[in-house]
């Protein structure tokens, strides 16, 4: 190994998984339950590695730990749909970031065109027909390509250093 690859190596080794877990804690984000269908069952899980790829085609990704029960669904169902979640809906973002079956007969919600529930109350909807995907160590990225998308004016839910928070304005309205 050459002299440059090998402290490419160690550089690598000496990443600290707390530390680098503790980095990207810095990184707001928006939050989204993805959810998914499979014959009759459906799930959602949080998530906040979501975003646009391309506007034409329109193309979303999100990235699923292969351990989520998620990862089977959307892989079978061969659809997604993207939930963003309003600063009002900190609870369903912190149920959908559990394991197990969620309650959707309690949650309100309708089923989509590709069979996917649709949350209610969200700020905006995404809904997806898997394009492709791509394994990446412990994760898949699932590209979907976009067959339905709706907003309102519902202010977003953000996730920043393991909390939730709402957003405020720095400057006046556009
Ligand atoms: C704020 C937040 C963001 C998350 N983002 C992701 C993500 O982008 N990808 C992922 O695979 N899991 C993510 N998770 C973890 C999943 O929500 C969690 O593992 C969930 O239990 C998966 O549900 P499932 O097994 O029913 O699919 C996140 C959790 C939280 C609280």
């Amino acid at each position: 190994m050459s002299g440059e690859r090998t402290a490419k190596a160690a550089s690598r080794a000496s990443v600290d998984e707390a530390a680098f877990r503790a980095t990207m804690r810095r990184l707001a984000a928006g939050v989204t339950v993805v959810t998914s269908r499979h014959g009759a069952r459906l799930n959602g899980m949080t998530a906040t590695a979501v975003c646009s790829v391309s506007a034409d085609p329109p193309l979303v990704l999100v990235v699923v730990n292969r351990s989520n029960a998620s990862h089977e669904l959307i892989t079978q169902g061969r659809a997604f749909a993207l939930n963003f979640l309003s600063a009002d809906q900190s609870e369903l973002a912190s149920l959908f970031a559990k394991r197990g079956d969620k309650p959707f007969d309690t949650i309100p919600h309708r089923l989509g065109k590709t069979g996917c529930p649709l949350l209610e109350g969200c700020t905006a909807l995404v809904e997806c027909e898997l394009e492709t995907l791509h394994d990446v160590a412990t994760h898949t990225v699932f590209i979907g390509r976009v067959i339905d998308n709706e907003t309102s004016e519902c202010a977003p839910l953000t996730y920043h250093d393991a909390r939730f928070w709402a957003l405020q304005a720095l400057n006046q309205q556009r």
